[in-house]
This record gives structure tokens, sequence and C-alpha cells, in this order.
């Protein structure tokens, strides 16, 4: 991999991605020693000095990183330009101060473009990059994205075409923040680096899969963007698939971004097509009404800012997914998300198949199956749930836990999510971006349920009161297959 040395352009520096996310990833990076030879410049349309916007970085450092060592060299690094996102004359003062920084710190001529701000100045950005001449440089360029990309599948391919104007699909990084969590790159190392698992991970032993994430926080101040996704666009079209992805994907023939990237795309493929009247089969809604949030009172989803107030957009999905190859026939994979619930929790629950026959029928009225628990927020780790004697005089069962928790290994230096992507970025690692065909699929399928449930003018929500577990379809859904969802909180 390169070596880290890089002008970093962050578009939309002024914004909340930034100040809560980005500054303090730096910051680590920087205070790690993993990047030393950078420069920073902070563009967004409010007008600034540079003494100001580093003052911002270094607030933004002191609260979310909560840390100052070496605090004044770092924002040293800082420097800022007010900008108009359409007008080229302001591309042409950026490329003068990307000459000048490259010069002065001797990046080799790299630049990373992050566009941290709203995606319908995408397009222009690239657009603008390219045609003034920030993207001819002697070292690397690339560009770094926030999600939404695209709204569906046609206006996904739209923006793609657009970046591609400037970019090659190489050097553009989309950014899905699951993918640097922890314990979600952790699902390969559990699948492919343990005897005891990898020859168990399919339809003969696994009786389903459910992924869970569920948050306590309601809309916010998202309102106007939300009423514009919903909880299937804005949460499974990307983070729930690749989760899904990186379970069903087969074992990459080598660890490199390519294998695993190609791995990943046959499973989205695999995924089953369903019929327009079979989607409330495998998909159901909800939204959330008014509830009581840790003693709280909060509102209904259609009381927020910025909804409306007969809005039919959901806040919650529970779907179940077949994926129709040789490894999982037969083996579902539920997936739920939702906003407003009873606990934030983001959770794997591999379920196997009951042992053949029941020996301690007599004991016991079943045995528990065992459990396999990725624990990917907030706590990071795994627990096996196995079947075990109780102590005493008869031969009775009990389910005991093997627990590993990630985070006791190395509580401080736990990197985030941003700081490994956009270490990523620097060096130049894509493997834990999302590729084009991977959007593109995952577009594909979402589109597919909601073209259904655009149509669909009375979903009668709400159908959850907040600080649930969310609707009664949910239950309803597994229930079909004589399945329920293991709680994501206490498993005892
Ligand atoms: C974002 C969604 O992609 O992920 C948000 O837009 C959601 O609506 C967030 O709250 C959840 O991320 P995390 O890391 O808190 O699980």
């Amino acid at each position: 991999k390169q070596t880290p040395t890089a002008l970093l352009m962050i578009f939309g520096a002024t914004g909340d991605l930034a100040k809560r996310k980005l500054f303090p990833s730096i910051y680590r990076l920087f205070k790690k020693g993993k990047i030393s030879n950078f420069a920073v410049v902070g563009v967004a349309r409010r007008s600034l000095t540079n003494e100001e916007f580093q003052q911002n970085v270094k607030d933004s450092v002191l609260t979310f990183a909560k840390e100052s060592e070496n605090i004044d060299e770092f924002i040293s690094h800082f420097y800022y330009h007010s900008h108009d996102v359409a007008n080229s004359t302001s591309y042409k003062e950026l490329k003068e101060i990307a000459e000048n920084l490259d010069h002065q710190y001797e990046l080799d001529g790299n630049r990373v473009f992050y566009l941290a701000m709203a995606p319908e100045f995408f397009g222009t950005i690239a657009e603008h990059i390219k045609s003034e001449g920030l993207t001819e440089t002697k070292g690397y360029k690339r560009l770094v994205i926030e999600k939404p990309f695209g709204h569906s599948f046609d206006s996904a391919q739209e923006l793609n075409d657009q970046l591609r104007t400037a970019f090659s699909e190489d050097e553009i990084y989309r950014i899905d923040h699951y993918l640097g969590k922890e314990m979600v790159q952790n699902i390969e190392v559990i699948r492919f680096a343990n005897a005891i698992f990898e020859p168990l991970w399919n339809s003969r032993y696994i009786s389903n899969i459910q992924v869970t994430s569920s948050e306590v926080l309601g809309v916010e101040e998202r309102g106007r963007y939300y009423e514009t996704s919903g909880a299937l666009r804005d949460m499974v079209q990307n983070h729930m698939l690749q989760m899904v992805a990186l379970l069903a994907m087969e074992p990459p023939i080598r660890l490199n971004t390519e294998e695993i990237r190609s791995e990943k795309v046959r499973a989205l493929r695999s995924l089953r097509w369903m019929k327009k009247d079979e989607v409330n089969q495998y998909f159901v809604r909800g939204q959330y009404g008014k509830g009581t949030i840790q003693g709280q009172e909060v509102p209904a989803y259609r009381e927020e800012a910025m909804v409306d107030p007969e809005s039919n957009t959901e806040t919650f999905v529970a779907g179940k997914l077949m994926i129709d190859n040789f490894r999982w026939a037969g083996v579902p994979f539920y997936i739920r998300t939702g906003k407003r619930m009873d606990t934030k929790s983001t959770k794997i629950v591999v379920q196997f198949k009951d042992i053949p026959m029941n020996l301690y029928y007599k004991s016991e009225e079943h045995l528990n199956p065992n459990l396999l628990v990725i624990h990917i927020q907030p706590e990071e780790g795994i627990t096996l749930m196995l079947n075990a004697k109780k102590t005493g005089t008869s031969m009775k069962t009990t389910t005991v836990k093997l627990d590993f928790a990630n985070k006791s290994v190395d509580t401080m230096n736990t990197p985030e999510a941003y700081e490994k992507l956009l270490y990523d970025s620097m060096r130049g690692d894509a493997t834990n971006f999302t590729h084009w065909d991977e959007v593109a699929l995952s577009w594909k399928f979402v589109d597919n349920i909601s073209e259904v449930w655009e149509k669909e003018t009375d979903p009668t929500f709400p159908n959850y009161a907040s600080g649930t577990t969310g609707p009664d379809c949910a239950d309803e859904l597994l229930a079909k297959d004589g399945n329920f969802w293991w709680p994501v909180d206490n498993l005892d």
C-alpha cells in the first residue's frame, strides 16, 4: 500500500460530518503517527479565515476526540477556501492553493477530494475539478463520497456517469461507514480463519441468519432528507445489504480488493428476485408513533420537523432475503432496521440447525439451538451459545455462553470507522468501499420493493410505538417460517 502522503480537500468543511467525524479522525491518525506529510483544505460557502477555520477544527477535536496533545501543530496543517460550487474561478483558486501546499508539504501531488455534503452538488463539483485542472497532478487523485449515492438505480447511474467524467472507477471511494466498523471487518476473519465455523457455514448446518440494526434516535433534524428516503433506502440499500453480502459470500481466493468485491457482487447477484405481488410476503415496514424513550415522551414521526403530517415514509423495515445459490438454498437471511426502537444495537445472530435427535427430552422440553452472535455495536464481540449440563445430580441441560469481548482487548486504541476509511483512501486500499457493481445491484433490489410500496396509499401508519421492538408484522414475518427474532439485548 502507498504511504498516506496527500492533500485532503474536504468539500462541506463547515458541515456536521466534518465536525463530528472527519476532523477527529484525521487528528487520531496524526496522533498515532499514521500520517505526517499532509495538508487539509476545507472548502465551503461560508467566509472564514484560515485561523477561524483552524479554531473550528480545534473545537471539533476537543469535543469529539476529547484530546489535545499537539493540537496546535495539528491545526497548522489546515487551510480554508470560501467557495461557490458552480463558479469556475473558485476552482482556479483552489488549484493554486493545492499546488502551493503540494510544494510546501512535499505531498507528491497526491490529492484526495472528499465530498462531505449534499449529493446534488457531487456532479457539478466533479466536473469542475476536472475542467479546471485540479486532477492534473503527478500524484494520485481520488474522490471520496458519502451516501446517499442516488435515490434509485436510475439516479445513482446518472450520478455515477457524472463522476466518471472526472474519475475512473478505481479512483472513486464510496463510503459505507459500516464497512469501517471493527466487527463488520471481523465477519471475514471469523468466517475464514476458524476451522470450527467454515465447514458449518452453509444450508446443511445453519437454519437462518438474523441481522438487526436498531436505533433509539428518531429522525432528528434530517426530516427533509428522510422523507425522500425512508429506512429502506437509508439503511437497507447500503449497510444491511453489505453485511448480508459479507455473511453470504464465498471465500475469496485471495484477500485483495478485487477478489473480495467480486465475491460480494456474486452474493448480491444471488438474491432472490421477488415478483411484484410477492414483495409484501418478503418485506414489511413500519413507522414510529409517539412513545416513551428512557422515561421521556417522544413525538411520532409524523410530528417531526420537516415531515409531512400524513407521511407514508417507513422508519422501520424487516425483510426475508433468500440467497439462491448452492451454499444457501433454503436458508432465510432476516434483516430488520428501525428508528426509535428500544435499544441502539447492531447484531448478527447465526442460528444453527437443531441436532438430529434430542436425547435430553425427558428432562428438558427442548434444547436451544446453538447461536453465534456477532456484536457489531455498541459492544463489540462474539458470543457462542452452547448447551451444557446443569450442575447437579440429574442430566438436565442448560444454555451457556462463551463470550469474547473485543473491547476488552484494546479499549483505547480501537479506531473509529471514519478513521480507518480515511486512512484507506489515502493509502489506496478500496476494499472497504462499495464498488459501482454492488451499488447498482443493491439499488435494483431495493427499487423492486419501493416501487410496490410507493403505490400503496394507506400502509396504516404509525404501527409501532417509539421505544418498542417495532411493529407486529416483523414478528409475523418470521412466525410464518416457524422462527422468531432473537432478542438483541439479552440472550439468556
Ligand atoms: C446512516 C443513516 O447511514 O447510518 C442514519 O443515514 C443512521 O439514518 C446511521 O442513523 C446509523 O449509523 P450507526 O453507525 O449509528 O449505526
